[in-house]
């Protein structure tokens, strides 16, 4: 596994990441969450990301089980808030900040976090109050470092642009081969403001694993199999999606790598991106993605991704 610096913190955070929206605490039982936490810092996955509202509060509370065995100082913890965690418990005020983070400390069995995030942009709220409360965290010693996701680059700015509080040193953006909006703008801000970018479903949320077929049904216990799931990554299981994905088989195989592989060296070529956060619900999986760290892509492998996917791309 390599390890690179996340933005201008003092992080050092490997290239795979190991997420839990939709797995742990919810679909994915206990003991292969377990096994799949287990086999992530056996193959050097030292960073993993979570969010109070997955599985309403359950992706923290199993993390802190999991976990509490572990060395704290040997793993870096990113959670989130911002999505209800119920219908008066929502968005970055003041008091929900603090609430929120210090259920999130409870859950995750820890006295900090090394990483808060903004789920997304508050709009009912004043920026200068969120991020005065974000602030408060990181100077109380809960929080050591500041991060948002899919903020607009307005907003980005206008978070850095406040005195006297803690800067930004994260971004968490969808980013993957079928899926680039960041990249003429969010990209280019964070590489100016030494801010990392942590990118989510890099994977697609498994299609591009090149498990579903066009015309066919999804595979037994995918997440396209299971309802919410399905839901969730719909837009990604269109047969045309499907065929672009069916076209990078040759480009994967011609080397020697796996389709995940492919998919994770190519999110992680870009130098803006500091980390992938994958999803796994088996150990196996994670044997597959952490090999994607340290292979670097040739510019025609890229252009042939490029090509092979031109059609679909959001
Ligand atoms: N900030 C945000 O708004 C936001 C939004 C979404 C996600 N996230 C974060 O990003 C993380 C990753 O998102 P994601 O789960 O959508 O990412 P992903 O890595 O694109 O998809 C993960 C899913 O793909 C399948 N998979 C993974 N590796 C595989 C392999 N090698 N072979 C075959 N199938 C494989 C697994 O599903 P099955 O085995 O069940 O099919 C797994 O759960 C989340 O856990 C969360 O921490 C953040």
């Amino acid at each position: 596994m390599e390890y690179r610096r996340l933005g201008r913190s003092d992080l050092t955070v490997s290239e795979i990441c190991l997420g839990s929206w939709l797995t742990y605490g919810s679909a994915v039982d206990a003991d292969k969450g377990r096994a799949c936490v287990q086999r992530a810092l056996d193959l050097g996955i030292n960073f993993f990301d979570t969010a109070n509202v997955y599985g309403g509060g359950g992706a923290e509370r199993f993390l802190g089980e999991a976990l509490s065995g572990v060395d704290r100082s040997s793993y870096l913890l990113a959670t989130k808030a911002f999505f209800p965690m119920s219908p008066t418990d929502k968005g970055l005020s003041a008091a929900q900040v603090a609430k929120q983070c210090a259920g999130s400390l409870q859950r995750l069995r820890t006295d900090y976090v090394d990483l808060y995030q903004c789920h997304r942009y508050d709009r009912d709220t004043p920026l200068e109050e969120t991020m005065g409360a974000l602030t408060e965290l990181v100077r109380q010693g809960k929080v050591r470092y500041l991060g948002f996701s899919e903020w607009r680059p307005d907003q980005i700015r206008a978070a850095l642009a406040l005195p006297d509080v803690e800067r930004f040193v994260s971004s968490q953006p969808e980013y993957s081969i079928l899926y680039r909006k960041p990249e003429p703008q969010v990209f280019p801000l964070c590489a100016e403001e030494g801010i990392g970018n942590i990118v989510w479903s890099p994977l697609a949320q498994g299609a591009l694993t090149g498990k579903y077929r066009p015309g066919a049904p999804p595979p037994p216990g995918s997440r396209g199999d299971q309802e919410s799931g399905a839901r969730m990554m719909g837009r990604w299981r269109h047969d045309e999606v499907l065929e672009a994905v069916d076209r990078l088989r040759p480009v994967a195989s011609d080397l020697g790598l796996s389709m995940a592989q492919l998919a994770l060296a190519w999110v992680l070529r870009r130098a803006e991106v500091t980390s992938a956060i994958v999803g796994a619900s088996r150990p196996e999986q994670l044997d597959d993605n952490a090999g994607a760290s340290g292979v670097s892509l040739a510019a025609d492998v890229v252009a042939a991704i490029d090509a092979a996917v031109a059609d679909v791309l959001e």
